[in-house]
């Protein structure tokens, strides 16, 4: 029996390794020949302190001039003194180049591509090796789009447990990956990708939590809940929807199925065009209050455009709540998606 621990280095990239309960995570990490900073290897120096995001573990025997009680408290942790007793998420201070290891290279076949309409496009890729991939919901991948030397970052809209890999892509004009997926795409076709990369993903949930997705960055959130569907989920999950027109609106059945299936999940649209169909017309943050946030005591997950990033950041501040935890990731469109950040 061994349990699954997530690196995540401060570049982005997350390695995973196995860990049995009675080792700790420093061996199973130099087995893997990741270098995570050590020193003492005793509980003493305080050099491997990382911080746990989730995962119950067993922190082992260290002095406080290692760790204090508080740290403790807070999360924080000795890899080479713990043992693991539930899969982890730890992140390592240190770089990915800086412990000899990087994002693994992944390959895989084009399994099917699916217009959802004039600005959206969703594809599926089966992995070779599927059982060599592992990723945390909500992270990205850089995916080299066929025929050319360029590469796009993609969140995974399929959770970490399905078989099959998919992606949802805005269609952007002169785009690599649009030009791709609607002129030249072929079922078969063969592609490399590099990951799991990113910051963006779901902890333990502790509170109730706000997903906020701005058109394709409701791919993350997907396989969040793709996720929560395996897990019993003990707190309150509302998920808001923002697109600009009609057409940009995709998965809608699929929402409707999670909320059926996911305890306490439910969801929310709208859409800025004013002539729109739908019920709320406007923006996210029309649908963003006090009450909403649990008056701050929630976790928000937001991914979509800058200008929803930043345009929700400062609506909840003017409401004068401040969210528990606050997770984002800005995408740029222009740049057919590219990820661009992700920060606490
Ligand atoms: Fe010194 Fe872990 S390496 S406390």
């Amino acid at each position: 029996m061994s349990f699954q621990v997530a690196l995540n280095f401060e570049d982005g990239i997350t390695r995973f390794v196995e860990c049995r309960p009675d080792e700790t995570v420093a061996e199973a990490s130099y087995k893997a020949r990741i270098n995570i900073p050590l020193d003492c290897r005793d509980g003493a120096c305080g050099t491997c302190k990382s911080l746990c995001e989730s995962g119950r573990y067993d922190g082992g025997d260290y002095i406080d001039e290692a760790l204090t009680d508080d740290e403790a408290v807070f999360g924080y942790c000795l890899p080479c003194q713990m043992t693991p007793q539930s899969d982890l998420v730890l992140r390592i201070p240190t770089s990915s180049a800086a412990a000899k290891t990087a994002a693994a290279t992944h390959t895989a076949t084009l399994a099917a591509v699916k217009r959802h309409s004039a600005s959206t496009v969703e594809f599926a890729l089966d992995v070779d090796d599927r059982e060599g991939l592992d990723f945390l919901p909500g992270q990205y991948v850089n995916i080299t789009v066929p025929g050319t030397d360029q590469t796009r970052s993609y969140s995974f809209s399929s959770g970490p447990d399905q078989h099959q890999l998919s992606f949802l892509v805005r269609i952007v004009e002169g785009g690599a990956m649009s030009g791709y997926l609607t002129d030249r795409a072929r079922v078969g076709d063969r592609i490399e990708f590099t990951g799991p990369m990113g910051s963006f993903y779901l902890r333990e949930l502790t509170r109730p939590a706000l997903l906020l997705a701005g058109g394709t960055g409701l791919a993350p959130l997907l396989s969040m809940l793709e996720r929560l569907v395996r897990q019993s989920v003990a707190h309150s999950v509302h998920l808001l929807y923002g697109v600009t027109t009609d057409q940009d609106l995709v998965h809608l059945d699929t929402l409707e199925d999670y909320a059926e299936v996911i305890p306490g999940f439910t969801v929310d649209h709208c859409v800025a065009d004013p002539a729109s169909g739908a019920r709320n017309k406007g923006f996210v943050t029309g649908l963003i209050d006090a009450g909403t946030l649990y008056d701050g005591d929630v976790d928000v997950y937001l991914c979509g455009p800058p200008a929803m990033v930043e345009g929700v950041r400062g609506h909840i501040a003017s409401l004068g709540v401040s969210p528990a935890t606050f997770h984002y990731e800005k995408f740029t469109p222009a740049a057919a998606s590219a990820v661009v950040g992700a920060a606490r």
